[in-house]
């Protein structure tokens, strides 16, 4: 077929009635499209997608969840518990022929499979979960969805080593992918598109595990810092960016005298290895002693940050810790550190500033950068020393 005579029609777009959900779709879900929701067990998937359900029945969209997991009594009471009934039918089945054919009985615009570790395709062999099985019926359920136009939300279970034969040996057969992140220990939770055939990938979506579902976080740097405590010595306000969103998260250190042959360095929501390298530069260029001391690190919160502009709140949390010296309590502070001990500058400043100036923050330290504009004072710190200088004297 040639190219140009390929007729293009807008995708049919319906909002799943929930801000966050519909953000991180990219302005809702697609008709005739395939989603794929991973994650741990227990973070969330169920929860997110009942209430999905019930916004979407709400508004008169007839929805099917397909319950392999759970009894539809267990169903029925998570509804109730997180308020959503209208115009949701359940199925409890797992085999894959019998779900197609009731879905093409019953004309739902939305399925709903929870999850795919369940169904079973009874002509194939290998039990339910493995990845002939994952495979095989995911691969009819998608053709169903695309050739009857249904909208089809699936979900899969991720161990904490991402091994199983879940969500990853989908991620090519579905259009958008996206995986519940977070910390079952923790409130908070993170929506993330790890890929979207009708969306951008930076944007997240941001909830709260409350007693009734799963709660729309807005505003997610003022839950994130309220309980800091502002003049304590380890405690360095970071801006990072999660996805294309501006947030404030809180970096914690502390530092003690080891009693170890070889002394204790354990991170939480920070990786290990920039760890380390952190602390290597801050031995090495800015002469903070840290050889004989344990060093502990979190990320209040149970937010995991990656990127690399968590250096300089690092560095500064964890000399700050080893001096005993509090950090100004009105600062945040962002910046790559290079292995010379140079403070380097890193994308979004702008939108980092915004937001620490939104939540009522007077001072930023970073690296050197245009025009900044955002709290009254910038420090620009050109190395890690300037930035200790300035900060803890
Ligand atoms: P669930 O959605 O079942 O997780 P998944 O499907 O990803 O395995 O629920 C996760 C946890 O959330 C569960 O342990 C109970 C808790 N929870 C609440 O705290 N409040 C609620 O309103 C609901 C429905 C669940
Ligand atoms: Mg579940």
């Amino acid at each position: 077929m040639p190219l140009a005579e390929v007729s293009v029609s807008p995708e049919m777009r319906f909002p799943s009635g929930i801000g966050e959900l519909d953000g991180v779709l990219g302005g809702g879900f697609v008709r005739g499209s395939v989603v794929l929701i991973g994650g741990e067990p227990g973070i969330g998937k169920s929860t997110l997608l009942l209430q999905a359900a019930g916004a979407l029945g709400a508004r008169g969209v007839p929805v099917m969840y397909v319950c392999g997991e759970e009894s539809v009594q267990q169903v029925r009471s998570r509804a109730d518990r997180i308020g959503a009934s209208a115009g949701i039918c359940l199925l409890p089945e797992v085999d894959a022929a019998v779900i197609e054919a009731t879905v093409l009985a019953e004309r739902p615009q939305v399925v709903v499979v929870d999850s795919v570790q369940t169904l079973f395709d009874p002509g194939l062999d290998g039990v339910p979960g493995s990845v002939g099985q994952v495979r095989a019926t995911t691969a009819r359920l998608v053709r169903m969805a695309k050739t009857h136009d249904i909208t089809l939300l699936v979900v899969g279970h991720v161990t904490k080593d991402g091994t199983i034969a879940g969500p990853r040996v989908l991620e090519h057969v579905v259009d958008t992918v996206l995986y519940f992140e977070g910390d079952a220990d923790h409130a908070f939770r993170i929506v993330r598109a790890a890929k979207n055939r009708f969306g951008s990938v930076s944007d997240i979506g941001i909830f709260e595990m409350t007693e009734s579902g799963l709660a729309e976080v807005g505003q997610p740097s003022n839950a994130l810092l309220a309980e800091r405590e502002g003049g304590v010595a380890g405690s360095a306000v970071f801006a990072t960016m999660e996805g294309s969103r501006p947030l404030l998260v809180e970096v914690q250190a502390l530092v003690t005298p080891t009693y170890l042959q070889v002394p204790r360095r354990l991170s939480v929501g920070i990786e290990n290895a920039r760890m380390l390298q952190v602390l290597a530069i801050l031995e090495r260029r800015a002469g903070v002693a840290l050889g004989a001391c344990d060093v502990y690190v979190s990320v209040a919160g149970g937010v995991r940050v990656s990127e690399p502009a968590v250096d300089l709140p690092l560095a500064l949390a964890l000399a700050s810790a080893r001096k005993d010296v509090p950090l100004p309590s009105d600062a945040v502070a962002f910046g790559e550190l290079g292995l010379t001990g140079d403070v380097r500058s890193v994308p979004h400043a702008a939108a980092r500033l915004r937001e620490a100036a939104r939540m009522g923050f007077g001072r930023a330290l970073g690296p050197r950068m245009k025009e900044p504009d955002g709290p009254k004072e910038y420090v620009v710190a050109r190395t890690i020393a300037e930035a200790l200088g300035a900060a803890i004297g």
